[in-house]
This record gives C-alpha cells, sequence and structure tokens, in this order.
C-alpha cells in the first residue's frame, strides 16, 4: 500500500468512527485503537501533507502549532443589525416592511445567541476557511481552532460553494466549570463570550479543543443563485440537511398562525407559529425563558422569510434592511472610540486604554475606558472609530463591553505598539498580559512611589500621582526608598508647589513612619502582597521583615504556601519577588528611614507613649547621630504630641540644634527659642545613656 493509500484509508476509517461517535455516541473501536489510528494519521500527515485530505479528522484533534490569524477579506457582507429595544419598534419594522413591499410578507424570529460571529466558507464541499466578523469586510482566519469543534462540518455531503454565518458559543454550564477551574482568578473569563472569544483566537488548537464550543448557523449564502432555497426557512433546513447545527428555538411569525405553520411544515422545520398580533406576547415569553436557557442570549432576531425581498431592500452600510434584532436591555451607554493610549503600569503592565467621546454613564461623565489588554482587543475585533458600548464593572472602572457598530473608516483592528511608550524597551507577553521588563521604566517607578503613597498604603496625603510625577521629572524622588532622605530643598521652585505644600508634604512623609508593618509590607507592592494578604502573613507568624526575608533567603515557599488561602503559587511568587535585589534595596533604604519592619513596632506606639511635647512646637536643624535620616527626630517629637514646622518662626518653641545648621540656630537665638542638642532629646525620650545629660542631672528642656 502506498503513503498515499495509507492516508487515504486512514482518513476514511476515522472520519466513520469521529462520526458514530459523535453524532450517536457509538464507539466502534477501543479508545486505545482509536488512538493508535489518530497517531499514524497525524504522522503520515506530517511526513507528506500533500496527501492529507482538507477535511482530515486529525484536525478535530488539534495542533501546537502556533496560530497567526491572517487577516483575510469576506466574500459576503458580515454586517451587523438594526436594533429595537421595545415591541412596538419590531411591530413597526414588520408593517413599515410590509408597506414598503405592498404585499405579504412573513418573518422569522430567532433567538439572538450572545457569542462570536463566525463565517464559514465552504468551496466544493469543503471547509477553507472560518473567518471572524472584524470589521465586516476584513475578518481574521481562525480555520485551525474551528475545525477542531465538533458542530463544524469539514466537509459536506454535496459538493457546494457556500458561505454559512453563525454564532460560536460555550454553553453557561461549560462556563462555570472551566471558570472554576481556573485557579489563577486573574485569568477567568467575565461571561461565557469572552471565554469563547478568547478560545477561539487561542494560539494552538490542541488548547482550543479542551473547551467544547459550539455553533449554531442561522443563514446561508449560495454561490450559486440557482441552487439558492427559496427562502429562509429552506436554507435552515437546507443547512440542517448539510450537518450544520441549527437552533431548535425557531419562531414564526405570518398574518396569521395557521399561514405560520404551513410555512414551517412546508420546510420541514419544527417552530412555533405566530400571527404578528402575538408579538408582545412572544417577547414576554422569551423574556421569561432566557435565563433557563443552557446559553446566553442577548435578543431576538427578526428576519424577513422571503429572499427576493431581501435582495430588493438590500442594506445600509451597517445592516440588512430586511432584519432586526429586539434587544433585551438598552446597551449602558454608546460611545465612539476616538483613539485608544496606551498606559504602563507599576508592576509594568501594559493597559490599552479607550478614549471615547464623552459619555453620561451611572451619574458622571466618562471620557476613558480600560481595554485590559491586546487579547480583549482582538476579540471584540476594536478599531479606532467604532462606536462601542460602555459599562461600569462593578461601578468603578468603566471598560468597553462590546462594539455596536463598526467604523465606516475601514479602519482594522488595533494593535498594541512593539514597544514600552515611555522607555522603548521592547514590550515582552506573559499569558496574554502585555508587560514593559523595563524595572527602571520611569512609568513603573512613579507608579510604584505613587502606589506606596496612595491613600490605602502609606497614606502620605499630599504625595498623589501628579506630585509624584513632578518630583520624578525634577529628579527629586527616583525611588520609594527617596521618600525618606530626598532633598526637598528645591521644592519650592516647582510650579504649583509653594511653602505650604512643601510643609504638608514633609508632614505627610514624617506621620507616614508610623505605618503598622503590614501596611508597610502590602505599599511594597509585592507580587501576591495586597493589604489582605499581607495581614494574613503578619497574622501567621511572619510579623517581621526579617522573618520574611529568612524563610525567602531558604527559598521556603513551603512556609508562605501552608499560610491558609496561600498555596503553592503564591509562596513561590512571595520568594521570588521578595529575593530581587531591587526590592531588597527598597526595604533596606525603609529600614534605615525607620519605617516599621516589625509588628512589635506598631504596638509601642499606639498612642501609649508619654504626651511630653503636647503643646510645644518643635524645629530641627543639622544632622544627627542617632537620627538619620533626621526625619527619625521628628517623628520622635510627633509620638509625643509635639508639632513640628520646617522653619524657625515666633510661635516655635524648641530647635532641635545637630552639627552644622546655621541660619535656624541664628533666628532661634535671636527670637529666643529653646535650643536643645541631641544628647539633651534623647535624654528626654528616654534613649540617652545613663551618663549623659546635663551636669545636674536635671532634664533642663521642659
Ligand atoms: S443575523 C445579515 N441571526 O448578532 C444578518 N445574527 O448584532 C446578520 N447574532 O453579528 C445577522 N444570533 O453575530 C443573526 N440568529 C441570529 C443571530 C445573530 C446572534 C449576532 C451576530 C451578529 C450580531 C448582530
Amino acid at each position: 500500500m502506498s503513503i498515499k493509500e495509507e492516508i487515504d484509508r486512514l482518513t476514511e476509517e476515522l472520519k466513520v468512527y469521529q462520526d458514530k461517535y459523535y453524532k450517536e455516541g457509538v464507539s466502534l473501536v477501543s479508545d486505545n485503537e482509536y488512538d493508535r489510528l489518530t497517531d499514524r494519521l497525524i504522522a503520515l500527515e506530517k511526513e507528506h501533507p500533500e496527501f492529507q485530505h482538507p477535511d482530515s479528522p486529525t484536525k478535530r484533534v488539534g495542533s501546537d502549532l502556533t496560530n497567526e490569524f491572517p487577516e483575510v477579506r469576506h466574500t459576503i457582507p458580515v454586517l451587523s443589525l438594526d436594533k429595537a429595544y421595545t415591541d412596538e419598534a419590531v411591530l413597526d419594522f414588520f408593517s413599515k416592511s410590509i408597506q414598503k413591499e405592498g404585499g405579504a410578507l412573513s418573518f422569522a424570529a430567532e433567538e439572538k445567541i450572545d457569542g462570536i460571529s463566525m463565517v464559514l466558507y465552504y468551496e466544493k464541499g469543503m471547509l477553507t476557511r472560518a473567518v471572524t466578523r472584524g470589521n465586516g469586510e476584513i475578518g481574521n482566519d481562525v480555520t485551525p481552532n474551528i475545525m477542531t469543534m465538533r458542530s463544524v462540518p469539514l466537509s459536506l455531503p454535496e459538493a457546494l460553494d457556500i458561505a454559512v454565518r453563525g454564532e460560536v458559543y460555550l454553553e453557561k454550564a461549560d462556563f462555570i466549570r472551566l471558570n472554576a477551574a481556573e485557579p489563577d482568578e486573574t485569568k477567568r473569563a467575565a461571561n461565557p463570550r469572552n471565554l469563547a472569544a478568547g478560545t477561539v483566537r487561542r494560539q494552538k488548537s490542541s488548547e482550543a479543543v479542551r473547551v467544547p464550543l459550539t455553533m449554531y448557523c442561522y443563514e446561508g449564502f449560495w454561490a450559486d443563485a440557482d441552487k439558492t432555497p427559496s427562502d429562509h426557512l429552506h436554507i435552515l433546513a437546507k443547512l440542517k440537511t448539510l450537518g450544520f447545527r441549527i437552533n431548535p428555538h425557531l419562531a414564526f411569525f405570518d398574518a396569521d398562525r395557521d399561514k405560520a405553520r404551513r410555512k414551517l411544515s412546508d420546510a420541514g422545520l419544527e417552530g412555533d407559529a405566530y400571527a404578528f398580533s402575538d408579538l408582545d406576547a412572544f417577547i414576554r415569553i422569551k423574556t421569561a425563558e432566557r435565563g433557563g436557557l443552557p446559553y446566553e442570549i442577548d435578543g431576538l432576531v427578526f428576519k424577513i422569510n422571503e429572499l427576493d425581498v431581501r435582495e430588493r431592500f438590500g442594506y445600509t452600510e451597517h445592516h440588512p434592511r430586511w432584519a432586526i434584532a429586539y434587544k433585551f436591555e438598552a446597551p449602558q451607554a454608546e460611545a465612539k472610540l476616538l483613539g485608544i493610549t496606551v498606559q504602563v503600569g507599576r508592576t509594568g503592565r501594559i493597559t490599552p486604554v479607550a478614549e471615547i467621546t464623552p459619555t453620561k454613564l451611572g451619574g458622571s461623565t466618562i471620557r476613558r475606558a480600560t481595554l485590559h489588554n491586546q487579547e480583549y482587543i482582538d476579540e471584540l475585533e476594536l478599531a479606532v472609530g467604532d462606536t462601542v458600548s460602555v459599562s461600569k464593572r462593578g461601578d468603578v472602572i468603566p471598560a468597553v463591553e462590546s462594539v455596536i457598530e463598526k467604523n465606516s473608516e475601514g479602519n482594522t483592528t488595533y494593535r498594541l505598539p512593539s514597544e514600552c511608550p515611555c522607555c522603548h524597551t521592547q514590550i515582552i507577553q506573559v499569558g496574554g498580559l502585555q508587560y514593559c521588563p523595563n524595572y527602571d521604566c520611569p512609568d513603573q517607578v512613579k507608579g510604584r512611589i505613587a502606589y506606596f503613597a496612595s491613600a490605602d498604603q502609606m497614606d502620605i496625603e499630599t504625595l498623589g500621582p501628579r506630585t509624584v510625577e513632578l518630583l520624578y521629572d525634577a529628579g527629586i524622588l527616583r525611588s520609594i526608598e527617596d521618600i525618606y532622605t530626598a532633598d526637598y530643598s528645591r521644592v519650592t521652585d516647582l510650579p504649583g508647589m509653594g511653602e505650604k505644600s512643601l510643609r504638608l508634604l514633609e508632614k505627610g512623609i514624617r506621620e507616614s513612619l508610623g505605618r503598622p508593618f503590614a501596611v508597610v509590607l502590602s505599599s511594597l507592592g509585592a507580587a501576591d502582597i495586597g493589604k489582605k494578604s499581607a495581614e494574613i502573613l503578619v497574622r501567621n507568624g511572619f510579623d517581621s521583615m526579617d522573618k520574611i526575608l529568612n524563610a525567602v533567603d531558604r527559598r521556603d515557599t513551603a512556609a508562605f504556601a501552608a499560610i491558609p488561602g496561600f498555596g503553592e503559587l503564591t509562596g513561590e511568587r512571595i520568594v521570588e519577588s521578595f529575593s530581587s535585589p531591587s526590592l531588597r534595596a527598597t526595604i533596606e533604604g525603609l529600614r534605615k528611614a525607620g519605617v516599621h519592619m516589625d509588628a512589635a513596632e506598631d504596638r509601642t506606639e499606639e498612642g501609649n507613649l508619654p504626651q511630653i511635647f503636647s503643646g510645644e512646637v518643635w524645629c530641627i536643624t543639622g544632622s544627627f547621630h542617632s537620627f538619620n535620616p533626621r526625619t527619625k527626630a521628628l517623628k520622635e517629637i510627633e509620638k509625643r504630641g509635639g508639632r513640628t514646622v520646617s522653619s524657625v518662626t515666633s510661635k516655635t518653641t524648641h530647635l532641635l540644634a545637630g552639627e552644622g545648621g546655621g541660619s535656624k540656630r541664628a533666628e532661634a537665638e535671636r527670637l529666643g527659642v529653646k535650643i536643645v542638642t541631641e544628647e539633651e532629646f534623647l535624654e528626654a525620650i528616654g534613649k540617652g545613656e545613663e551618663e549623659s545629660g546635663n551636669e545636674d542631672g536635671q532634664l533642663l528642656l521642659f
């Protein structure tokens, strides 16, 4: 037997087995034998691709080759639908159509499946291409992934040239099951449509095959006009006999129910017959049924049944004039996508952001909405100029939910740039996300500092993202640890920053030194350590930085993994991120500055220190042996009820004077402000050496 003959024979044999199994649930061979034959065919096809059948059963198995999804031009118009939100609007569509035609019309009513629009192209009965809607003219060729779907015939019983339109979707139960099995919460899809869209674009069809996508077909286009069935119902019936899945929940509207029933049975289709006057009842029934369906629908589609009328009515730029979609809910808001900007987050994550026409939504006007990542844009097939529906997810971050209308400028799906827009480093791909891998990327650094200072973390009130940006660009602040050692004297030269802002800034920074250790821990922005997990760490024995770093240095992932709610992955991520030299430098810098590195420090400071400086106003000058940076001294004063200021005025009661320091000391002397040395101060706060202090052993200060 020649190679070609063997391939032919295996192909034939496996096709019979697959058909029996998928269509009737009957296994004609053992699993082992089936796998053996499949493996053999895969091997032969690999060596002799010229002999592979276009509808080879191996296509169902998927492959590990990387899909490219080339853009291809549709040969049929792949348009969207006009929308209606009320029964009246649908009835209006019925009557206006009948009026326009000047004769009787009938309408098919189908469920509007909330899935991915797909066109299957067959040549001489062979599936040649499966193409996404794209912009209606150009879509992506996703054939290898679609070929793994058992509901898509790879070949037809007749050698037809046809294009078939339908919806690829995932049943709700499968979505819930697959999502529950995804351990990484951030990777879970928001709804069945998103998961289906992601699957259609999996780079390896061997992965796509694991998601049980299915497809209902609802339109067929015959290249040969003579072979085109007589009306929409006959098209559906024909598609069914050709092996396509047709949604059995079909309804048909005519002047009266009998006429409707007759046309359905003429075409050999099951379905519900309705008179036009039943429309509101029908919509009520379907609305009630909606939640109980195994798949998600977002509306109903009403289509003129007569094909010659369809041809006469034609199309607008966006939709056919012979169909209308009744939508269950009005979109939350419609906006036009003006452009896409690219943000770089503190972790390097690249986020595309939609710039939209100002749109009222939930009481506010939104101008921007997140687009998450490239995959999300691809799934939406989103292009600049498209009309989109925007919602506020969980009522906070506006998100682009779907494309309502494609742009008429011919723009194709947006692609993220290949370089970081900030530092021009080549963007890398991690999972479905894009990252700038440069830890020193200015946008990342600014993001980390702003996160550290944010209200939810160290809460340095006046150090918001804008100020961080200003200080970074001025070269004053270049890292988190800089916050406590930077020379802020030039701050007042910056636009919008006066003496008062400087004082508030310094005060905010000092106050942050008292934040509890758990807050310090989460403010570092290390992977997996948010506010909650930082608290959990502390409660489970990791109540000091040293304890954490010791475990990290032993690479003791298990110690972290054992914490309830953490697990292996979290353990590994903690060890990995705390091993980073950059993070370690930050930690050591902060330790030196005096932020809490041990939960024990939190306890001594919970307001139970004697408030010995209460009512006093302190200023400091010069440098100190025990307080480096000197903000530490200010912290000691504030902890004991004193107020601190940055310059000596008549209101100042004490000047803590270290080595050096000129003008402040002179001013204090002039104003008669009490000058306190470092030794005296240490004594006062109970940290002095026994023998230090003044000669008569008395504290002179207070
Ligand atoms: S007919 C030219 N029928 O809804 C006719 N569309 O908002 C075009 N859809 O892009 C479509 N179920 O992806 C039609 N039974 C159905 C449908 C359906 C879902 C989707 C389709 C289309 C979108 C329009």
